[in-house]
């Protein structure tokens, strides 16, 4: 399962990418509103930091200004894929882009279907938001193994994206459910790094290291 990482904070990803665990971003408007300045900008950068896909979302609701939005994100550079919410526009957008040749993440899938329309209009990824769907009760990772599954069986070339990501059990669902790809938070990128063992393993090999020294330094 591939690692994109959920943010547009450039500190974060050039972290990831050091980690060499990076194979894409996802942004999104809310991300973008946390770090601010010009997306463009935001955008140019995170696509020299890695060559993996870096998802730029569209604001427009028709399908003329998706187009217009999408176009230009995707003069930015060759690895900018397409963010379009699912809705009948949407659809249609992802079909058009499609057709030029511009790669599309569907956002805010939050059923199989939506997923499964998602696919057959075009879109390269489909996001379905794990944990959104948790926070009402249902079973997000529901939707992400019925997608796997089923793209696998008609072999559809679209990969599922496990987007709304909330904590690091989500990510090991994920890669278990089939999911080609997880977008993570950094914050639960490093709750994955640690655990208490290895935390606490670290500091007694160094405290048994320098006593050793110690000793055959009498
Ligand atoms: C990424 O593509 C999504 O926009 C993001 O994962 C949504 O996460 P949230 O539900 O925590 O806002």
């Amino acid at each position: 399962m591939k690692i994109f990482l959920d943010t547009a904070d450039i500190e974060e990803i050039k972290i990831a990418a050091r980690w060499g665990v990076l194979d894409g971003v996802t942004t999104n408007p809310s991300l973008y509103a946390k770090v601010g300045g010009s997306y463009d900008a935001i955008l140019a950068q995170i696509c020299k930091i890695t060559s993996g896909p870096v998802s730029a979302e569209v604001i427009a609701e028709d399908v003329e200004g998706m187009l217009t939005e999408g176009r230009h994100f995707a003069k930015i550079a060759p690895n900018i894929v397409v963010k379009v919410p699912m809705s009948e526009t949407g659809l249609e957008a992802i079909s058009r882009f499609a057709d030029e040749g511009i790669k599309t993440n569907c956002t805010l899938v939050f059923s199989t279907n939506q997923g499964f329309l998602a696919a057959k209009a075009g879109a390269s990824l489909v996001s379905p938001f794990v944990g959104r769907l948790d926070d009402i009760n249902q079973d997000g990772m529901i939707v992400i193994r019925e997608l796997a599954e089923m793209f696998a069986i008609h072999e559809i070339q679209s990969e599922v994206l496990a987007a709304s990501i909330r904590n690091p059990l989500h990510v090991t669902q994920a890669a278990l459910a089939g999911a080609h790809v997880a977008t993570i938070p950094f914050k639960i990128l490093q709750q994955m790094v640690h655990h208490p063992l290895t935390d606490k393993g670290i500091v007694q090999f160094r405290k048994d290291w320098d006593e050793a020294r110690k000793n055959a330094a009498k």
